[in-house]
């Protein structure tokens, strides 16, 4: 059974990172941006999420996500938001944070954001039609714009574990 830990990342530019990970396996990690938005709220944006080959279909994407959700809403984020390229990642979404917590959106030429109507199995049929053009299924091209509502108090997520040295706020 892996272990997940959470930490908190500082960089210079004042950037705040959040990272879910394997404690004892190096290279399989889910990571965001912690943003304090103009109207004062926190959300948290998508980065990446990947686990390594030889350790996928075990469940360990499902818990970092779950565990950085979790570690978000410690940070007070209520949402959060992001490109998604997997439809193998939408089905973890709709699993975790099912259908009414999760919106898509695009922008429009002004680039104001516009959400679409979209359901949870629409969103996951797009971008599963979207892979048959890939040349390359790791990193892809195509994406859809992703916003998960984390303010659900009906959601079910773990206590997330910090890191010993994480400076937590
Ligand atoms: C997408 C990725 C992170 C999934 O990691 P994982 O640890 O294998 O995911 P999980 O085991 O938690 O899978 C949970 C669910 O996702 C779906 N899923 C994940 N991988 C799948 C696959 N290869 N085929 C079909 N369904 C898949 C299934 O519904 C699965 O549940 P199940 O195993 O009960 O059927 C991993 O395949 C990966 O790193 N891919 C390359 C990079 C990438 O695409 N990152 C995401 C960018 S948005």
């Amino acid at each position: 059974m892996h272990e997940i830990l959470c930490r908190e990342l500082k960089y210079e530019e004042g950037n705040n990172e959040l990272q879910a990970y394997l404690k004892d396996s190096p290279g399989s990690d889910f990571s965001g941006e912690l943003v304090d938005n103009s109207d004062g709220i926190k959300s948290f944006t998508y980065l990446s999420l990947h686990v390594k080959p030889e350790m996928r279909r075990q469940g360990i994407a499902s818990k970092l996500v779950s565990n950085l959700a979790a570690a978000a809403i410690h940070y007070r984020a209520n949402s959060f938001e992001g490109s998604v390229s997997s439809e193998h990642t939408l089905k973890i979404f709709d699993k975790l944070f099912g259908e009414n917590n999760i919106e898509y959106y695009d922008y429009d030429n002004e680039n104001n954001r516009v959400y679409l109507p979209m359901t949870n199995s629409q969103a996951i049929s797009s971008l599963e039609r979207a892979a048959n053009f890939e040349s390359n299924q790791e990193w892809r091209d195509h994406n859809i714009e992703v916003d998960v509502n984390l303010s659900d108090p009906k959601l079910s997520l773990p206590t997330p574990v910090f890191e010993d040295h994480t400076n937590r706020k």
